[in-house]
């Protein structure tokens, strides 16, 4: 071989070397981002690989006990529902009562909440309070008719209240559900105070279930008095000889009563304090009641009311055109 053949193939033997080194180079740049993905989806098919896994493992598992039998027998049946009325009106701390009642309700399984607003109209403040707040409802209305309305100044006992409301109500219960429906109705104001375990001493009312309620009538409580189980009398103050000396949230009655006396209802003509029994006269007698909560010893709801709001300060500044803002809804 000659020097200048030696020389050309050195060349070339050179030239090939820088090549697949810089071939190389670029590999190992391309190489380094590609790396990190494979790794990554790697890992997130070895966590759906071990998801799928956990699922078929829980549906052999599953599979297992049923094959096994329900060892708690058949599943049970569907809880009678609590149809809670409430009457509510218009007012400076109404969004307010309306929030904590529905907030209490949204605890208690199986309830429907039938909200009938005293207003030739629904308003918009209760339509989308109930559409927020997840509770199954109905929204009704009606106006107290002028002659029966409390006035501005009004004693607030001068007459009574929600009842055209609470007769609405009965009136859609009778248009939209049949003797195949279990049920309870109670009649809850939107401003008391409600223990979640009165719910399910009220749940399985056959007639009308009865309790104490608090903070009412001036006293402490108000109860109906039981003697081996059945209801003798009423622990109560005022007006002790009404037929059923009871406050509004001390009772519940059952669906199926309600329906078979479609004559049933509030009248507005009912003396002072005698609301209730203008409802209860036509449904049962005193023995027939179903003492609820330890034989009436427990006091699980009160018969709350909310201080009107003092609006001096608001008053003043609407008088200097500084009143607060119209559109934030309180
Ligand atoms: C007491 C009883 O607890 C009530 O159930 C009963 O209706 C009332 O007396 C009466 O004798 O009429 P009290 O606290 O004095 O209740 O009444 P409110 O709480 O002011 O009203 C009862 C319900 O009716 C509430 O849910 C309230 O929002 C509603 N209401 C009140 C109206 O729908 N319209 C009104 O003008 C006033
Ligand atoms: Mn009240």
């Amino acid at each position: 071989m000659t020097m200048k053949m030696k020389m050309k193939l050195k060349n070339v033997f050179m030239l090939y070397f820088l090549v697949s080194i810089c071939g190389l180079m670029y590999a190992l740049t391309q190489l380094g981002q590609p790396c990190d993905c494979t790794l990554h989806s790697r890992q997130s098919s070895d966590l759906v690989h071990s998801r799928d896994r956990t699922i078929s493992r829980l549906q052999g598992e599953l599979k297992r006990l049923q094959a096994r039998g329900n060892p708690e027998g058949p599943p049970k049946p569907a809880l009678p529902t609590i149809y809670t009325v409430t009457p509510t009106y218009t007012r400076l701390v109404q969004k307010a009562e309306l929030t904590r009642l529905s907030q209490t309700l949204l605890h208690v399984p199986s309830l429907h909440w039938v909200v009938v607003e005293d207003s030739p109209v629904k308003t918009s403040l209760v339509s989308e309070l109930l559409k927020r707040s997840g509770l199954p409802y109905t929204h009704l209305c009606t106006q107290t008719p002028k002659d029966f309305k409390l006035q501005e100044g009004d004693p607030n006992w001068l007459k009574p209240r929600g009842v055209e409301q609470r007769n609405l109500a009965l009136q859609w219960l009778r248009e939209n559900r049949g003797p195949s429906d279990e049920g309870v109705v109670y009649f809850a104001d939107d401003d008391n105070t409600y223990s979640l375990r009165l719910f399910e001493e009220m749940r399985f009312t056959k007639r009308v279930s009865v309790w104490p309620v608090g903070l009412v009538g001036g006293v402490r409580f108000e109860r109906p008095l039981v003697e081996r189980g059945k209801v003798t009398g009423f622990y109560t103050a005022w007006k002790p000889n009404r037929p059923f000396p009871m406050d509004m949230a001390g009772f519940a009655v059952s669906l199926p009563l309600l329906l078979a006396n479609p004559a049933a209802r509030f009248h507005l003509s009912a003396q002072r304090g005698n609301l209730e029994s203008s409802l209860l006269q036509t449904l049962v007698s005193i023995e027939e009641l179903e003492p609820r909560a330890s034989n009436c010893t427990k006091v699980l709801v009160w018969h709350t009311r909310t201080e009107k709001p003092k609006m001096k300060q608001e008053d003043a500044l609407i008088l200097q055109g500084l009143g607060s803002d119209p559109s934030i809804e309180v």
